[in-house]
């Protein structure tokens, strides 16, 4: 193992690298839950994480994985028998759908080739079909991990409004919040779904809902069961309510910093230096691939990812062993294939505390590593990507 000889690289799509500062917020005495200290630091992070979602609506926080925000999502706002749509993008649409229907929801699935984004004439047709709005909500996958595709928020807003349908619009930011642009009210998302692991490089452990008017009215008279995720008991007078429980003091701690650091780079300056770093990491498989056994998953370069790129391969490569050679030799790690993708590409994760050297290191790693295996690859990648970042930067 690698583990004692230089740092390790976490260049999987969530978790992520937690800065120091991070880490160092959170490595402190918990506080006492119900005194001021607390609920005034409590207070203070749930109106700044508005600002990341650019909302005047409510962030509600859990101690949960982003599962758990999926599942307050739709048990804040459905009933039982209520459909959804939800438009493909690839393995987390997939999973959301899976969810909503293990809750009772009946889930209208629009499948996708996972290489394109969301078809927003599909969703408007979908939509105008459904007259007697038995569709309660869309739920859109912003950045979907496997495929590493971003689609068009607008486009689907658009695509709901011409089709004159009430139906909300959910969509899950988990992977696309604070790497990718984000415009929750001025973009009329009524739920935005999130988790810490990502763009907002906190460890794992918790999640967020963000809902507007709108959705909180709907939610008033929702059915399906719910308590822990429950909006209207979380901004209660007793702010232990706004957990249900004890809250997680230690990852507030760690969420103040991670919200100032973001605050402070800002969210125009966070999206453009994941721009950069995933325009150097496609610059260098475009080289990679001229030897016809890589290609970006990615068909139209603007779908492509802020936060992730998906590589396909071909059967000449084995991705457990390049992953394995990478982890155990190089300390790198990186993401797998996800579902249908599992042994047929690899992904790479620039997201969250990630710049220049760290992006330029894995993917030197990753071309070292074609070497030692034997895998044929086209030459210059890294150097195309030394180039796109010399130029992002003139
Ligand atoms: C886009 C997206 N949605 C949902 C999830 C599920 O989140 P979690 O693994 O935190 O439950 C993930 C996880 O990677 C994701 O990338």
């Amino acid at each position: 193992m690698n583990a004692h000889r230089g740092w390790n690289f976490l260049m999987t799509p969530g978790p992520t690298n937690i800065p120091e500062r991070i880490q160092a917020a959170m490595n402190r005495p918990a506080l006492e839950y119900a005194g001021s200290e607390f609920e005034d630091l409590s207070k203070g992070v749930h109106e700044d994480m508005k600002k990341l979602f650019r909302t005047e609506g409510e962030v509600f926080f859990y101690s949960s994985n982003g599962h758990g925000a999926w599942e307050a999502a739709l048990s804040n706002t459905l009933s039982p028998g209520d459909t959804v749509l939800v438009p493909g993008t690839g393995q987390f649409s997939m999973g959301w759908s899976a969810l909503a229907e293990s809750l009772g929801v009946k889930s209208i699935y629009l499948e996708n080739d996972w290489r394109n984004s969301i078809d927003p004439g599909e969703v408007e047709q979908k939509l105008r079909e459904d007259r007697g709005h038995k569709i309660k909500a869309v739920l859109m996958v912003h950045t979907d991990t496997a495929s590493a595709i971003t689609s068009d928020i607008p486009a689907i807003r658009k695509a709901m409004d011409s089709a004159k349908h009430p139906a909300l619009l959910m969509v899950d930011t988990i992977a696309s919040l604070v790497t990718t642009e984000y415009r929750m009210d001025e973009w009329g998302v009524d739920v935005s779904i999130a988790a810490c692991q990502k763009g907002i490089m906190m460890p794992p452990g918790m999640s967020f809902t963000a809902a507007n008017d709108k959705a909180r009215k709907v939610g008033e008279n929702a059915r399906l069961g719910r308590n822990y995720w429950d909006w209207r008991t979380r901004r209660g007078e007793i702010h232990y309510t706004w957990y249900c429980g004890t809250g997680p003091i230690n990852m507030i701690f760690g969420l103040r910093e991670a919200v100032d650091m973001i605050l402070e780079e800002t969210l125009e300056g966070a999206a453009t230096r994941h721009q950069r770093l995933a325009d150097a990491t496609r610059a260098a498989i475009g080289k990679w691939g001229e030897a016809g056994t890589i290609e970006m998953n990615a068909q139209v370069q603007e779908q492509a990812a802020n936060g992730v790129t998906t590589i396909l391969v071909d059967d000449s490569i084995d991705v457990n062993a390049l992953q394995k050679l990478l982890r155990e030799d190089f300390g790198v790690a990186i993401g797998h294939g996800l579902g249908a993708l599992d042994g047929k590409a690899f992904r790479i994760g620039h997201m969250g505390y990630c710049n220049e050297p760290m992006i330029l290191g894995a993917l030197a790693s990753i071309e070292t590593a074609f070497k030692v295996l034997g895998i044929a690859h086209g030459q210059g990648g890294v150097m195309a990507a030394v180039e796109s970042l010399a130029a992002a930067k003139s």
